[in-house]
């Protein structure tokens, strides 16, 4: 009935999510309130770490993309499932470090890594960089140098395939700002050059082919184009690649019409591809990576809001606007992304009626969901809207000087708190009255 395994409707007749009655967790710690089951993301986690071990003889390890959910708690419960963490700035790889992830399974992403980035990721050991361009590769060998370090390196390439299109396709994704071409021949030679720097080692080479994605095909092929890399690599400059790594995308329900596949066929298809590849090209098999963010936490993820104002203006549009909006949930702002939504109050009322759920920030755009078909809904109702997991407290903002909403993990009838809701003194934490102005 929902898009969320993790929902059901208790003997209440109220929304529940981890064992808690949504409309008592809105009672207790306000609204807006994000809510993450931790056991669905455990769950997740563990699809992932079974089909590594099942598909690959666990030669390869499976990272969570914090960018998707980054806090201490989520590092700590990807920590205790055997993954490793995908980071893409210093705040989230201080968020792990504070949160005591180990540092040998944490692969540090970007294409614009400041020097302080590249400094603390050296400085912390961690397993790898997945460097993106030449500065770049010249700035880890140079402070590598500096530190009497040998840097464990591998390359973003762009394999060519976009599969953000329903019919993916193969060209012109060399009009990115991730990575280097292999269709130009950058890759390959930044490949070549790395080898000849001291500094650095370089371990693999890595794509990431988009987000959202509901195919096999795309990946299989992205396995396909990356494992004639690495046999060029070898057969041209001998050089031998330990580590592929295939990035995230893997799609997610987030309204009834998608259908995601289930997320261990990815590296079930992908495995598949990769043995019986490098067996023809005469390659050894490759420690695999993958890295999914919003597959591991989406669905886990539930925002509460309260209903206040209702508009009907006839015949044009039915507004009904929540005490939160684009700062919690920019994604219906940035992507137009949809969603689903219920009453938590009274989740099996009839949908009879259309209308747009609204943000209560100063902007036209601030919209969470656009005509969708709801029961009746009025003033104090506490509104779900569902699978809000991923991107959404990792993407939330301040605007308006709207306090970002705290997070609470649910499991089997509890709740903790892994955020605390921020308050006016944290919105004006930075601020400073000059005593002269
Ligand atoms: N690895 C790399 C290198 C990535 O760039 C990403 C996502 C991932 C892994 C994880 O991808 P996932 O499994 O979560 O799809 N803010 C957008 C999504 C941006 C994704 C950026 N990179 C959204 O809200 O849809």
């Amino acid at each position: 009935m929902f898009v969320s395994e993790a929902l059901k409707i208790n003997s209440q007749g109220h929304l529940e999510i981890g064992g808690c009655d949504c409309v008592e967790l809105a009672k207790e710690y306000g609204t807006p309130l994000y809510v993450m089951d931790e056991g669905l993301i455990r769950k997740n986690c563990r699809t992932y770490k079974n089909a590594m071990d099942n598909y690959y003889n666990g030669n390869g390890l499976v990272l969570f993309a914090s960018k998707a959910f980054c806090t201490m708690a989520i590092c700590r419960i990807a920590q205790q499932e055997g993954l490793g963490l995908d980071v893409v700035s210093g705040g989230e790889l201080y968020t792990a470090i504070k949160a005591g992830f180990p540092m040998d399974r944490v692969y540090f992403h970007g294409n614009n890594k400041t020097l302080d980035e590249i400094n603390m990721g050296i400085d912390n050991n961690i397993r790898r960089f997945v460097v993106d361009n030449r500065e770049e590769l010249d700035r880890i060998n140079d402070i590598a140098a500096q530190k009497g370090k040998v840097v464990n390196i591998s390359f973003r390439i762009k394999p060519g395939i976009d599969a953000h299109t329903h019919d993916f396709i193969q060209t012109g994704q060399i009009d990115s700002k991730f990575g280097v071409a292999l269709e130009n021949g950058e890759a390959f030679e930044i490949v070549k050059y790395a080898a000849s720097l001291k500094n650095v080692k370089v371990i693999g080479v890595h794509c990431h082919i988009g987000s959202q994605i509901f195919d096999l095909a795309p990946f299989e092929l992205a396995a396909k184009v990356m494992i004639e890399f690495i046999s060029k690599l070898k057969n041209e400059l001998g050089i031998e690649i330990d580590e592929l790594n295939l990035g995230g995308g893997f799609g997610i329900k987030y309204i009834n019409e998608h259908d995601p596949i289930e997320y261990d066929h990815y590296i079930e298809s992908v495995s598949k591809v990769v043995k019986s590849l490098c067996e023809d090209r005469k390659i050894k098999l490759p420690f695999i990576v993958m890295e999914p963010g919003r597959s591991i936490v989406a669905s886990a993820g539930i925002t509460l809001y309260t209903i206040g104002a209702v508009k009907d203006i006839k015949n044009v549009r039915k507004y009904v606007s929540v005490d939160g909006g684009m700062t919690d949930n920019p994604r219906y702002a940035l992507y137009q992304s949809p969603y689903d939504a219920v009453i938590a109050n009274r989740p099996d009322a009839v949908r009879c009626d259309t209308v747009t759920i609204a943000g209560k920030c100063c902007e036209s755009g601030d919209l969470l969901i656009k005509d969708i078909t709801m029961p009746e809904m009025k003033s104090g109702d506490i509104l779900a809207v569902l699978a809000t997991g991923a991107y959404n407290y990792s993407m939330s903002s301040n605007y308006n000087r709207i306090p970002r909403p705290p997070v609470i993990l649910v499991k089997d009838g509890t709740a903790r708190v892994i955020v605390k809701r921020e308050t006016y003194e944290d919105i004006i934490r930075n601020d400073i009255m000059p005593e002269d102005l």
